[in-house]
This record gives structure tokens, C-alpha cells and sequence, in this order.
């Protein structure tokens, strides 16, 4: 399926988006570990987390989804239930290497497998320190799904841990995080730069002992592990929203307030580098929800400058690049992204991909190990654009078509539903020209 988005048509009203995928996948999996019976609102239904939801079933445990309302019955780590065949994780990593790691706590022994996309995704980094707290887990040639756990007897404890990851990954610390809880000692985990802490909080808010102190998150483990249940109304997802705010900030005319959205400051990297560029952004923050800090994010048409990312920023804004490159593509001068070489590891090889796409729309773009330059011009061309399976890259596409000089299609724009499936329809709600062709 082809998306068309047309330019010449301001983006105006206000939005509300769907639950936050990361919140998603913690709050399915966290309540499936909890003892009794959680209430998830706000979840996000799409196919990354279907994807989560199917492995849960396979592993015995019971949901029901009222249309975006998810109640799931928890019976602790040891209801979890050997699964008959592979746990397909479809195209989804943070279900892969979250999984992981709940199994090597319970002691499970199951294959977890993906789409060829999710094949290519590197799983060393949970391998080998999974295998160094003496989990019996191997991964296939080159260190990729499919992955094999063996039985381990639930009663033997995992080593504690103190490990350094290298590079920044909340996927990584979350699997070793619930690998944890069922070690024999506190285990330590430091980053480079800190990555989103939504399990830190969430677990916290589940009774599990673990405090944070800058790059480094320390877990201690109870024995019995013993989670309350979750009671939660999942806010709005950041990483959605940013192809609304990219949309409104480059094509003029517009202004658009998007609500209840999930502000935790390890995610919002991207509102300060587009507010250094220039970009007219208000944050109006309400009361903080289940331990996260939500609010509502106003954006209006801008004229943007180049700017520079790197480190932590890069962190806080490591979903977001695709958004970003458009929104600099559209700016006046030189704006250059170091220090995000994990862009290469992602659902495509997004330095490679974005560049290639903005070259043909008609940018200046070169590439670099580690991040890009683009040499923005103000507007691109337009044209055709290929998202490489990839659902961040086909909107942000997209969004590109909403303020170029003439249309772009985006092709195999159903990778959308991965992450948003209503991305077309809130596009058309606030004004924008978008179509479906087959
Ligand atoms: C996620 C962490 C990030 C992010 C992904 C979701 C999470 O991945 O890119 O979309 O929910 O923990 P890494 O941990 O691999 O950086």
C-alpha cells in the first residue's frame, strides 16, 4: 500500500495519541509477572505489541483487550508455562529481549524467534551477560534470534550482577533487569549515557527494590518475587507524536496542541533540539500519572536553523531521528547528528536509510559512521520514498510530503501499523492531505 501526502494544507486542532509503546510492552509483560489481576488503559494496540500479547499467550497467560483497555491475569514468574513452539516476536525487539529476560528469571526454556527484520537485530549484548549470571541461553551464528533458553530449575538463583553495558539500551537493562529478580544478590547496571528509566519506575510502583543514581540502576531481588498488579492509563506516546510536531513545525500556517502526552526526560530530547533550532514548541505539564510525567505540547509553524546532537541528547532522542532529519532537511543551514551509530541497529539501518531516502527527495545529506549532516535548504522537492520496512522511517516520510514542494508516496506504508495505526486519519483530523493507494 502506497500513502500520498500532498502539501499546501496548514495542520490544525488538537490531538490525543495513542498509549506510549514502551509503557505498553513493560505494562503487558510486568502484569502477566505480577500477582493477580492489572488494568491497563490507554494501551497501545498495534502490531509490536500484539506481538507481545500472542508471546504471552503462548506462555499461558490470560488477557482479554476491551478496545484499548488491556486486563491481564497475573500469576507471578512461576505461572509462566513452558510455550508448545517458537515465541514469535514478529517484528518487535523490545518484546524479543524483554521476554528474555522475565524467561531467564523463571527458568523457562523456550526458542524466541522473529520476522527476517527482527533476525538482523543484535542480541549478543543481552546474550552474553544473561550467560555471565549463568543463564542457559544461546543465540543463533552471528549472535541473532532465534534465541534458545534451557531449563533452568526455578529454585537455583542467577548470579548477581555488575555489569557496564556498552552502549546505552533500555531493552538491554530492562532483560537484565527482570533477569535480576531472580539473583542471588543486588545486581548493578551502568550505561554510557542514562536510557529511558520507564522500567525503573514501573517496577518500583510494583514493590521491587531498585533505586537509580545517574547511569547506573541497582535492583535488589526479594525471594519469593513477589509484583503487585498495575492500575494505569497509559499517557500519550512521545515517539507518535514527534511526526505530528515535525508535521506542524515545517508547514506553514500551522498549530496544533497534542495532549496527554508522556514527557518522562529521557524521551524528550526531541523538543529540545528542535526548540534549539528555533522551533515555536509550549510544554504544559499536568500532574505526573503512574510515576511518569505527562502534559500537553503545543507546536506551531517555524522557521528552523541548523543545529548539532550528540551523547546524551542522541539518547534521549534515539527513536526520533527520523522525525529530526525531516524537520532539518526543512531548516536553514547545517545541522550535524554524531554519537547515534546505534541508529545502524534499529528496525532499518536508519543512518543508511534516511540518507538515501532525503537524497532522493531532493536534500543534502551525507553520511557518517556514527550520525549524518544535512545541509537544509529550507523545503525538498518531493517525490518517492522507500521506508525499508521500517514504520518510524514510512512517517516520517510522510510528514516530508506535508511541506515539500510536490507530493511524496511513500511505499509499503502498512509498516505504519507496526507502531500507529491511525497515523493517516490524525494526519486528515487536523487538515493535512493524506491518501491510501493500494
Ligand atoms: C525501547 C528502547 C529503545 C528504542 C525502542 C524501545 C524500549 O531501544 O529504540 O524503540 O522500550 O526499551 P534500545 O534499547 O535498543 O536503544
Amino acid at each position: 500500500m502506497n500513502l500520498v501526502s500532498s502539501p499546501g494544507k496548514p495542520l490544525r486542532g488538537s490531538l490525543s495519541l495513542p498509549g506510549d509503546k514502551s509503557l505498553s510492552h513493560r505494562a503487558a509483560l510486568f502484569s502477566a509477572l505480577a500477582q493477580g489481576e492489572s488494568v491497563i488503559d490507554n494501551f497501545l494496540v498495534a502490531g509490536v505489541t500484539q506481538a507481545m500479547l500472542d508471546a504471552l499467550t503462548s506462555l499461558g497467560v490470560s488477557w482479554e483487550l476491551h478496545g484499548k483497555r488491556l486486563v491481564v491475569q497475573g500469576k507471578g514468574l512461576a505461572g509462566l508455562r513452558p510455550p508448545q513452539r517458537a515465541l514469535d516476536c514478529g517484528n518487535s525487539a523490545t518484546t524479543i529481549r524483554l521476554l528474555t529476560g522475565a524467561l531467564a528469571a523463571a527458568g523457562v526454556p523456550a526458542v524466541l524467534d522473529g520476522s527476517p527484520g527482527l533476525r538482523r537485530r543484535p542480541m549478543d549484548r543481552i546474550v552474553s551477560p544473561l550467560q555471565s549470571m549463568g543463564v542457559p541461553i544461546l543465540a543463533s551464528e552471528g549472535g541473532s534470534p532465534p534465541l534458545q533458553l534451557e531449563t533452568r530449575t526455578a529454585s537455583q538463583p542467577l548470579r548477581a550482577l555488575d555489569y557496564t553495558l556498552p552502549v546505552a539500551s533500555a531493552q538491554v537493562k530492562t532483560c537484565l533487569l527482570l533477569a535480576a529478580l531472580a539473583a542471588d544478590g543486588p545486581c548493578s547496571l551502568h550505561e554510557p549515557e542514562p536510557s529511558r528509566d520507564h522500567s525503573e519506575r514501573m517496577l518500583a510502583s510494583m514493590g521491587v527494590k531498585i533505586r537509580a543514581d545517574g547511569a547506573t540502576v541497582t535492583l535488589i531481588p526479594s525471594c519469593p518475587v513477589l509484583l503487585n498488579p498495575l492500575h494505569l492509563v497509559l499517557p500519550g506516546d512521545i515517539s507518535s507524536a514527534a511526526f505530528i510536531i515535525v508535521a506542524a513545525v515545517i508547514t506553514p500556517g500551522s498549530q496544533v496542541i497534542l495532549r496527554d502526552v508522556l514527557l518522562n526526560p529521557t524521551r524528550t530530547g526531541l523538543l529540545d533540539a528542535l526548540q534549539s533550532m528555533g522551533a515555536d514548541i509550549s510544554i504544559q505539564r499536568g500532574a505526573d500519572r503512574g510515576g511518569e510525567t505527562v502534559g500537553d505540547v503545543t507546536v506551531s509553524a517555524s522557521t528552523l536553523h541548523g543545529t548539532e546532537v550528540d551523547g546524551a541528547l542522541a539518547v534521549r532522542m534515539i527513536d526520533e531521528f527520523p522525525a529530526f532529519a525531516v524537520a532539518t532537511a526543512f531548516a536553514h543551514g547545517r545541522t550535524e547528528v554524531r554519537g547515534a551509530a546505534e541508529l545502524r541497529h534499529k528496525e532499518s539501518d536508519r543512518i543508511g536509510a534516511l540518507a538515501h531516502n532525503l537524497l532522493l527527495l531532493g536534500a543534502q545529506v551525507e553520511e557518517a559512521a556514527d550520525g549524518f549532516t544535512i545541509l537544509g535548504q529550507g523545503v525538498l522537492q518531493g517525490g518517492k520514498g522507500d521506508p525499508f520496512r521500517d514504520h518510524r522511517l514510512a512517517m516520517a516520510l510522510a510528514v516530508a510530503g506535508l511541506a515539500s514542494k510536490e507530493a511524496v508516496t511513500v511505499q509499503g506504508a502498512e509498516i505504519i501499523a507496526e507502531s500507529y495505526p491511525e497515523f493517516a486519519d490524525a494526519l486528515r483530523s487536523l487538515g493535512a492531505e493524506v491518501r491510501l493507494e493500494p
